[in-house]
């Protein structure tokens, strides 16, 4: 005899959803009040960073949760564990590395982003349209073509990744997809200045063309690629059985922000037949600005370009974008039939499989934290802010050059500024240990977040001012305190011993 189906109503069937809505929303409210009052309007008044005592870095050892834990304990461990110990960027005197400084509305977004849960793999729906529409505001923004096509990934390595896998399968002479890059018969050559950010070693090392792919040409005084030596090389190679296939302008390098000639880069492209890439993570969107446009004349020339909202369009991470002048040539690179995502003529799926522009299939609604905080602001709030971030750039190298003991080591063209602690009688390793010193007692007061590297040979710290929220006296109490540290290192540094304890209140906070 054949069993009955259970009974529906007998069934133990289970949920996320909570058990007790009003519950829920009392957590989600109070987590909205932390989050707005707490956290960003008293940003000021928390340290940039702080380290994590032990007690707190062993609660993240305990194990696998099996058992329920009500939401309002979670949420109090979050409070008590994560929060107070964030990275910092979203701090007024955070300029390390390079990142954008986030924002409430975009917050916002990525919350709503989630509760929605849409998948942006495509599909007829809001926010796959929504998604189109920032790609298309992309586009407007850095001046491409309506007809250009665009996918927003996780960040600008990506960006990039996608762009020069597109590249190569333009200029590969044969179909790569097909027959791979053993197949391909000269073996290829892409071109950038030794500024070159290193996501693009890490795409020609996955896309199979290895390290040696990428030419780094080098660079003039101000850290700009030399176009005689890429000339140079580029001939080198053909005589040499080569296939020149692509140049990588950098617009704001990731060292210093010095900017190519994207506009002899762009002739040069055309007579060398080359792809036109512009990496433009940190400065495509210069070309919103009223002051700065003019630094980035050329980017409409590019093949393609990759820009990264999450740094001067400070969303909340992780959004990067690339755009593809040649939109059938980007989708022929990653678009696959599939029989189980057929297009419909109606319903789900009817509208476009946006996962056909790139390596993802399922892919986060990353559309609406930049959407909402664009048409919040408005582009041109955003232009100004870029301009105000590079003006308080200049003003940081006004401060320098008015103080003897600093010293300048690069030129600033951006918002980069690199310039080091110097008192006479050092050589070389003792200041790089005494300014490694300084940037790192600056992190450990709480007082500011720098990074440091090393340009023209010289070790120096780097302030990178990709911040909505930095003010000039942020600059002045920077300045003000890595004086004050580097006199006290020196004095160590002479006698052989080191500071106590850091002092219990910080410089920034009045008595
Ligand atoms: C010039 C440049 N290109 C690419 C990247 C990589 O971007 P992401 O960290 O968003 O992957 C960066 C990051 O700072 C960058 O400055």
């Amino acid at each position: 005899m054949q069993s009955l189906p259970p009974r529906a109503g007998k069934a133990r069937e289970e949920t996320l959803d909570p058990e007790d809505w009003a519950d829920a929303q009392a957590v989600a409210h109070r987590a909205v009040d932390d989050a707005i009052i707490a956290y960003l309007r008293d940003i000021r008044d928390r340290p940039v960073w702080q380290d994590m005592p032990g007690e707190v870095r062993r609660r993240f050892d305990t194990p696998l949760s099996r058992s329920p834990t009500p939401l309002s304990e979670v949420y109090g461990e979050i409070v008590e564990t994560l929060m107070p110990y964030p990275m910092g960027n979203i701090h007024p005197r955070f300029w390390a590395w390079y990142m954008g400084s986030s924002n409430f509305t975009g917050a916002l977004g990525d919350f709503l982003a989630a509760v929605q849960g849409s998948n942006l793999g495509g599909g007829n729906h809001a926010a796959a349209l929504m998604d189109e529409q920032v790609i298309d505001w992309c586009k407007e923004m850095v001046g491409f073509p309506a007809s250009a096509s665009g996918t927003l990934v996780s960040g600008g390595s990506m960006a990039n990744t996608i762009a020069l896998i597109v590249a190569r399968n333009v200029k590969a002479g044969i179909d790569v997809r097909e027959h791979g890059v053993a197949a391909i018969e000269k073996p290829l050559r892409f071109y950038a200045s030794d500024q070159i950010h290193n996501c693009h070693r890490k795409a020609l090392e996955a896309m199979g063309l290895g390290n040696r792919a990428l030419q780094r040409i080098p660079t003039d005084d101000d850290l700009r690629l030399d176009l005689d030596a890429l000339r140079v090389a580029i001939a080198r190679d053909r005589d040499a059985g080569f296939q020149p296939a692509c140049v990588i302008g950098n617009a704001g390098t990731v060292n210093t922000g010095a900017i190519d000639d994207l506009q002899a880069l762009a002739d040069l492209a055309v007579q060398e037949n080359l792809w036109f890439h512009i990496d433009g993570c940190i400065g495509a969107l210069l070309a919103i600005t009223p002051n700065n446009a003019h630094r980035v004349r050329g980017l409409d020339r590019a093949d393609s370009v990759a820009l990264d909202p999450h740094k001067w369009l400070h969303a909340p991470f992780e959004v990067g974008c690339v755009l593809v002048r040649d939109a059938a040539a980007h989708r022929e690179s990653f678009a696959v039939a599939q029989e189980y995502l057929e297009k419909a003529p109606r319903g789900l799926a009817s509208g476009e499989w946006l996962y056909e522009y790139s390596l993802q299939t399922s892919r986060g609604f990353r559309a609406l934290k930049v959407w909402m905080a664009l048409k919040e602001h408005g582009v041109e709030k955003f232009g100004r802010l870029i301009d105000q971030n590079i003006a308080q750039a200049r003003y940081l190298d006004g401060l320098i050059g008015s103080e003897t003991l600093l010293e300048s080591v690069a030129q600033t063209t951006i918002n980069i500024v690199c310039f080091r602690y110097r008192p006479p009688g050092l050589d070389e390793p003792a200041l790089r240990r005494l300014n490694v010193e300084i940037m790192l007692r600056l992190q450990e007061d709480g007082v500011a977040a720098i990074s440091d590297t090393t340009v023209h040979g010289k070790h120096c710290l780097r302030v990178a001012i990709n911040n909505h929220r930095t003010r000039r006296s942020d600059l002045d109490l920077l300045v003000r305190e890595i004086v004050r540290l580097g006199r006290e290192i020196a004095i160590e540094m002479r006698v052989g011993k080191r500071r106590q304890k850091p002092a219990s209140k910080r410089p920034d906070q009045a008595e």
